[in-house]
């Protein structure tokens, strides 16, 4: 059984305080047990800066409240962070300090560090490795263009995406989650529908199956991201390959966020 995974993406958003208030807004409404997903887990990636604030705030209020309410497996992580121990990597996050910053995921290979920052398979492959050698979880992200789909190069994007990790990593680290967010997805509005995200989920899955076996890749949690809103979550989520969902625009405001694990909770 593969437990539900409900990620946030904040993106370059939300300061210290706004933070902190969503924070506090979004672990207040899982004392309304009847909409509530409380057999889950939830991770949001804000920015690194106000990390050590969600981590204070976790401390302080979070833990308390969550584990009378029930939902023990809140959870954060940085949107992006190198392999290297330390060194001379201007503007990079290094493995110790997103440790100690308590982050139990490292979102790795997002389409927009792909897109704008030259990220590539090796490059996400190798952060994504490091998260695991250094205590952590990644969420390899992989994803298609239109016109690669339109193309017919879709499946071979994405099994190059994977080699990368699977050339790093003979076995499934403990953990490991791979998020499948078409790029034409994301942020525009248009959601893969779910039986285009479960065709590839499967192929993905299969992928796997060949590299890593059947026991691992039967483990292997693929989340779905692209515009994902509470009123596609259900319909996604009730497909057999998708285990939870990535969601960038709809992870901002509290209620939303919440609704789309709550509506999706009979899953
Ligand atoms: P979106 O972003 O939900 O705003 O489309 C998803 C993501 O980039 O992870």
């Amino acid at each position: 059984m593969r437990k539900k995974l409900y990620a946030g993406n904040w993106k370059m958003n939300k300061g210290v305080s706004e933070t902190e208030e969503f924070l506090r807004d979004f672990w207040s409404k899982f004392t309304d047990k009847e909409s509530s997903d409380l057999d889950a887990e939830y991770v949001v990636f804000p920015q690194a800066a106000t990390i050590s604030d969600v981590k204070r705030l976790w401390r302080e209020e979070g833990e308390n409240r969550c584990d009378t309410l029930g939902i023990v497996s809140f959870y954060w992580g940085v949107q992006n962070m190198h392999w290297e121990t330390n060194g001379a990597f201007t503007g990079e996050l290094a493995p110790s300090l997103v440790r100690e910053l308590g982050c139990r995921y490292v979102l790795a290979g997002h389409s927009e560090r792909r897109q704008y920052f030259n990220e590539s398979n090796e490059s996400a492959a190798k952060r994504a490795v490091a998260a695991h050698e250094n205590g952590m979880r990644a969420i390899l992200c992989v994803g298609e263009s239109l016109e690669q789909r339109e193309s017919g190069k879709m499946f071979e994007v994405l099994d190059a995406q994977c080699k990368a990790m699977t050339d790093l990593s003979s076995s499934m680290p403990e953990g490991f989650v791979l998020a499948y967010e078409p790029v034409w997805a994301i942020g525009t509005g248009k959601t893969a529908t779910s039986d285009q995200a479960q065709e590839v989920h499967k192929h993905l899955r299969d992928y796997f199956t060949k590299a890593w076996g059947e026991r691992d890749a039967n483990r292997l949690r693929i989340l779905y991201g692209g515009s994902v809103k509470p009123n596609n979550s259900k319909d996604l989520m009730s497909q057999p390959d998708i285990d939870g969902v990535l969601v960038g625009g709809a992870s901002l405001d509290p209620n939303s966020f919440f609704e789309i694990a709550g509506n999706a909770k009979e899953c």
